[in-house]
């Protein structure tokens, strides 16, 4: 018989645990993804550093990256980071290091070619391959790098060592069908595939009785879910079956496209209590001709329709949006009319991006981008018009009692002001004030009613007393995590439970 000439660290009951962490760039579904590339790795005996590391740059037994392509910047951060990690690998013999995401879609066999010292590059519907790609590459002292076209199996089905016990995110769909002409998100996660109707609500409700109170549900563009299985209407009956699961509190979902937006999702909001009067509405543009030559379908008037109807349905609504300045071709006029819309939308916050050529979509190879120097200056004037927005309709909160779920916040900040960290039902920021006996503190997933006193253009500031504040089973579900040592173990899942029960 074959002596095996290689054991794995792993497996070897003896040896130290290897330990890991993952950085994560991009969009929500990417931090999903990282709970799944946890979530694996846990499940192949590697060890989480603390959740704080995961934010910074060092090293570990493995260090993943996942990583974001949608602007240029992410490149040059990527090869930045990983030139970093050559030194952190010569002082740590063994150390691993994984690029997964979108960077490693887009330029494959490149990174290792730039930098030979990453182990392995894994697509973004490779994930499910990271632990035995590590172990190849280590037995084989080769870089290994995984790259398929198509989704083998939806990423839900994937172990998943979740961020935080009372809120979570649940896929509903993954890739996008359309062809917005900046955007390289397309070539990057392939066509829109949705999850089962039925598969997500089990899901949900298997992290409803693990004490998850708020749901997030993401894809790239979620009111076309339903497309594959022929129901138009599958996204709004899908927040209406939300709403019949007992102990879910907060449903919210990303993105919404404003081409596909329809009336019924309106109205499943207003008419469901659960389902948050929260709205991420991408404008990009308030420009029509600039519209089109995004190949957005819509043109500005269908956007401040849907705004009006949502506002007539929920007067309460919080609606933030994405713009792009210095689109090509973007003339100042085309300019001051975005400028017009955003005044006209009352965004509760908005993402302002400058426009980022990407290579291979249409509009990077368009002749009149505009120039940087352009770009930089209108980008400054829509930042500066929509600050002012954000603070007047912050201000308006001013004296107003309002529901707030306390998260896991900005521990350092909130103890040095005796303040914690919240969201209210519509998403906006509150730093409550608490009393100063740690046993009348709220935990992260409790649930109180504050009035707010401070309104700055990105905060809210609730200094005055919390009422009825209820101890929650997401407070609950975060307290027993805290008592438990053993974090990593009870906080990998299966997204679906006919496939590994769960008992807490
Ligand atoms: N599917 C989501 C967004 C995905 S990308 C949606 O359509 O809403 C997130 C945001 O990045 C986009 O809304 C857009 O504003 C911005 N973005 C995408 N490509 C970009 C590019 N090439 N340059 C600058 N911003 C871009
Ligand atoms: Fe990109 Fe447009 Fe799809 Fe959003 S809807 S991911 S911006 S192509
Ligand atoms: Fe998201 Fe960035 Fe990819 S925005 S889908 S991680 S390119």
């Amino acid at each position: 018989m074959l002596k095996p000439e290689y054991t794995p660290a792993v497996d070897a009951p003896s040896a130290p645990a290897r330990s890991y962490r993952v950085i994560t760039y991009g969009c929500q579904m990417n931090a999903h993804d990282s709970e799944r590339i946890a979530g694996l790795l846990d499940q192949a005996g590697y060890v989480a550093l603390p959740a704080h590391e995961h934010t910074e740059i060092g090293p570990a037994d493995v260090v993943v990256f996942n990583t974001c392509a949608v602007r240029e910047n992410a490149d040059n951060r990527l090869y930045g980071n990983l030139g970093r990690m050559a030194t952190f690998k010569k002082e740590h013999p063994g150390m691993q290091i994984a690029v997964g995401g979108c960077m490693a879609q887009k330029d494959r066999d490149l990174i290792v070619s730039k930098a030979p010292w990453v182990d392995v590059v894994f697509g973004t519907n490779n994930v499910g391959s990271l632990p035995i790609l590590l172990e190849r590459a280590r037995i084989e002292q080769a870089s290994q790098v995984e790259i398929t076209e198509a989704l083998q199996t939806f990423p839900s089905n994937l172990p998943t060592h979740r961020e935080l016990d009372y809120a979570a995110w649940v896929s509903i769909s993954v890739g996008c069908n359309n062809t917005c002409t900046y955007c390289i998100v397309p070539a990057l996660r392939g066509k829109e595939t949705d999850r089962r109707p039925g598969d997500i609500l089990a899901e949900i409700q298997m992290l409803v009785d693990q004490g998850v109170q708020e749901i997030t549900l993401l894809g790239q563009n979620v009111n076309t879910y339903g497309v594959e299985f022929g129901d138009r209407g599958a996204f709004a009956k899908l927040l209406r079956a939300c709403g019949d699961i007992t102990g879910l509190e907060r449903v919210r979902f990303t993105s919404p496209h404003p081409a596909a937006f329809t009336d019924d999702v309106i109205e499943a909001m207003a008419e469901t209590p659960n389902v948050m009067h929260q709205l991420h509405m991408p404008l990009q543009s308030g420009s029509d001709h600039v519209l089109r030559a995004m190949r957005r379908s819509y043109r500005s008037e269908r956007f401040h329709g849907i705004l009006e109807r949502v506002r007539a349905a929920m007067p309460d609504a919080a609606i933030s949006t994405d713009i792009i300045v210095g689109f090509p071709g973007e003339t100042d006029e085309d300019f001051e009319q975005t400028l017009q819309a955003v005044r006209r939308s009352r965004f509760t916050n908005a993402y302002t991006f400058q426009y980022s050529i990407r290579p291979g979509t249409p509009a990077g190879e368009m002749a009149n981008q505009v120039p940087h120097d352009v770009v930089q200056e209108r980008y400054e004037r829509l930042v500066a018009v929509q600050d002012e927005i954000s603070w007047e309709e912050n201000k308006l909160l001013l004296g107003a009692n309002v529901e707030v779920m306390f998260t896991t916040g900005d521990g350092r900040k909130d103890q040095a002001t005796d303040r914690i960290s919240g969201r209210a039902r519509d998403n906006r920021l509150v730093h409550v004030r608490v009393p100063s006996d740690p046993a009348d503190r709220p935990r992260p997933g409790d649930i109180g009613e504050v009035t707010i006193t401070y309104a700055a253009p990105h905060h809210l500031v609730a200094d005055s007393p919390i009422r009825n504040l209820r101890r929650t089973r997401g407070g609950d579900a975060w307290q027993a995590h805290q008592d438990q040592p053993d974090v990593t173990s009870r906080a990998v899942g299966l997204g679906i439970p006919a496939l590994a029960p769960r008992s807490r």
